[in-house]
């Protein structure tokens, strides 16, 4: 039997891959903060699920809670999709909130991948997958932690795909676009091309199993935002002084 990891399975992306999963007769794991969310995502396969009330920020308690998942079957796939983004873009940024987004997106994905790498190193098989965004590709404004610390999950992975070939770990990079969750029901902005969180689940479980280094959707937004990054900064800069594409509030 296969076994996979989920950080923040208890809403939204992380839930729809772990139901999935479960589908597919995996074992499954997630963690999350929040045990009545998890209850309140999972009316039906609960039980097929070990649920781990852990905050990714705290390295110990995700380790010994990976360790305990992986007990005697170990681990076949760690997906690091925690994730916290801002309620409100403003232009000063609420520095607080985005000291505790570094580390919950960017430490905790290490932390996982730390404590899965124990298990997967000596048995010499594994794949490890971040969940990043497209929002990772440039300086968006409003944002500046979000898209800072998914740039950075996205270099973390880059390096990480090309060291662990050799012990036959495969690194994944999911960037996502817009997708339907509690994490964008909040913006009042507009979100094109909005996608339903099963099919973003669908579409992120594809392309693991295809072990891809780095995926993108959807396809079009994502190429859209992929070519923002290569303008020339004058114009990059323009683009994003129209209040079109500026979300941030005055303040
Ligand atoms: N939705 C989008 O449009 C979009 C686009 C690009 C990338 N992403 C990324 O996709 C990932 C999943 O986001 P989502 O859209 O599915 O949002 P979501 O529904 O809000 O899910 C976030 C998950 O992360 C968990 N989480 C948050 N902080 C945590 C912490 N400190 N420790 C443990 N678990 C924590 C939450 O569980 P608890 O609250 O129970 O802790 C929840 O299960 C995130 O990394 C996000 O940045 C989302």
């Amino acid at each position: 039997m296969k076994s996979v990891f989920i950080t923040g399975g208890t809403t939204g992306i992380g839930a729809e891959l772990a139901k999935h999963y479960v589908e597919k007769g995996w074992k499954v794991g997630v963690c999350g903060r929040d045990k009545q969310k998890f209850e309140e995502s999972f009316t039906h396969q609960r039980e097929s699920i070990s649920f781990y009330a852990v905050d990714v920020a705290n390295r110990d308690e995700l380790k010994n809670a990976i360790k305990e998942f992986s007990g005697l079957i170990g681990l076949d796939l760690l997906i690091a999709n925690a994730g916290i983004g801002y309620k409100f873009k403003t232009k000063v940024p609420d520095f607080e909130f985005s000291y505790k987004m570094v580390h919950v997106n960017l430490l905790g994905v290490m932390y996982a991948f730390e404590a899965a790498l124990d298990v997967m190193i000596p048995r010499s098989k594994g794949q490890l997958v971040a969940v990043a965004s497209i929002a990772g590709y440039n300086g968006l404004p409003g944002v500046s932690a979000y898209s800072a610390t998914k740039s950075a999950v996205q270099k973390y992975c880059e390096s990480l795909h090309l060291d662990l070939r050799q012990f036959n770990i495969n690194v994944t990079t999911i960037n996502p676009g817009f997708v339907d969750t509690p994490l964008t029901q909040s913006n009042h902005h507009p979100m094109p091309f909005l996608m339903d969180a099963p099919k973003a689940a669908k579409l992120i479980a594809r392309a693991i199993e295809k072990k891809k280094m780095t995926y993108h959707f959807p396809f079009l937004f994502a190429g859209v935002v992929r070519f923002i990054g290569i303008l020339p900064r004058t114009w990059y800069r323009f683009l994003f002084s129209l209040k079109m594409f500026n979300y941030s509030k005055e303040k």
